[in-house]
């Protein structure tokens, strides 16, 4: 029978043979599928610009799967670096999170790896909910400080689950300061990658970075790169950075957009934000496949008027004054020569993205001046 046992096994080298067939096929199919329906979503700011607040707008959305600023790690573990040389592992940890493998996070923490330990992890609200923890009902808001409180710790796995099972996923970052590098990302078949870039008036983001240096500082040192700034320089310097960075990642992408980048960008001023949340959340949830829900709204409504007790039926009619008076601190706040140097080094940004300069003290005080150049539509 020597015959017949040669025939088995060319019989089992063929099956195997169209088994891996079959294999190499399905992964070539898969890779060439958009991304299963699946939408990923970037929100790219910078510090001081309402970013938490748009993202806990998204993270309550019981379709999203959000994680704030997973690059801190990065940052973090590598504090003595400079942006430049670590914008590309941030890139690569944003391509793995956007695909649930959060594995990648081991490489920035300490064991046990949990995703408790993951940066500002309650702010999540699908970390709060099952299968995560199942303290929150998916389609409920979550509580920061209750979610803390009772959810246990668990593996990152059980978040990579969690994440598994959403339509969107959903990451901010302060921590780009180009959009070359997300190009990659942009052209990967396997994601769906949507930018919403939140941009707020240089001097709003200067004063409130001033309230908040010594927090700032080690951030402040990766965006400077490490070179030696002298301290009362550090916070110029920096602003001139980021206004830099909102004016190439704007050109980019609305002046000369290579063709996989169009469609995948909008721009958000963080001050159209305040005065007309709920269309510019509309807009925002558009432009990403979002359904707005009644729950949502009631919630901007509180978060945008503090405690205030504005009639429910017409909630965004209104404008959110109180929010409004806020993001114009500034103008009483700071002394006109500072707000004049920051005009200077941010200069071409807020032409770019809409800001009036002012050009006296007189000006700048006179809060019936409005300062916000009106944006045409869908731009
Ligand atoms: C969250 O929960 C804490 C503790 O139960 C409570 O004190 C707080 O008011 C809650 N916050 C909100 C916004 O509901």
């Amino acid at each position: 029978m020597p015959r017949c046992r040669v025939n088995l096994s060319i019989m089992t080298f063929l099956v195997i043979l169209q088994g891996a067939a079959v294999v190499l096929f399905c992964g070539w199919y898969l890779q060439l599928s958009p991304s299963n329906g699946k939408v990923h979503v970037l929100l790219l700011s910078s510090w001081r610009s309402g970013s938490s607040l748009m993202g806990q707008v998204f993270s309550q959305h019981p379709s999203v799967f959000y994680l704030m600023e997973p690059a801190w790690h990065v940052w973090t573990r590598l504090r003595n670096q400079g942006a430049r040389s670590l914008r590309m592992a941030v890139r690569d940890l944003l391509r793995s999170v956007f695909q649930c493998d959060l594995s990648v996070m081991e490489a920035y923490m300490q064991e046990p790896y949990r995703f408790t330990s993951l940066f500002m992890w309650a702010q999540s609200r699908a970390l709060c909910s099952p299968p995560a923890c199942m303290l929150t009902p998916r389609n409920q808001l979550s509580n920061r400080t209750e979610c803390e409180q009772h959810c246990k710790a668990q593996g990152l796995q059980r978040a990579e689950e969690a994440c598994n099972t959403y339509s969107h996923v959903v990451l901010k970052e302060v921590r780009f300061f180009e959009l070359e590098s997300l190009y990659p990302l942009l052209q990967d078949p396997s994601l769906d990658l949507r930018i919403i870039h939140l941009v707020r008036d240089p001097r709003a983001v200067f004063r409130s970075r001033e309230e908040s240096a010594y927090d700032l500082r080690r951030d402040s040192a990766t965006v400077l790169e490490q070179c030696k700034v002298p301290a009362e320089e550090v916070q110029h310097q920096v602003m001139q950075e980021i206004c830099r960075s909102h004016m190439s990642i704007n050109e980019r992408a609305v002046l000369k957009p290579p063709p996989f980048l169009k469609g995948r960008y909008k721009m958000v001023r963080y001050e159209d934000m305040m005065r007309n949340p709920l269309e510019e959340i509309d807009a925002m949830f558009e432009f990403v496949g979002l359904e707005m829900t009644q729950q949502l709204k009631e919630w901007v409504y509180r978060m945008t008027h503090g405690k205030g007790k504005g009639r429910r039926k017409d909630a965004f009619k209104v404008i959110s004054r109180d929010a409004d008076l806020v993001s114009q601190a500034w103008r009483t706040m700071l002394p006109h020569s500072k707000v004049k140097r920051i005009q200077e080094v941010c200069k071409g940004a807020m032409s770019l993205l809409g800001y009036k300069t002012v050009n006296s003290d007189e000006e700048q005080k006179r809060l019936d001046i409005d300062l916000l150049v009106p944006r045409e539509p869908d731009q």
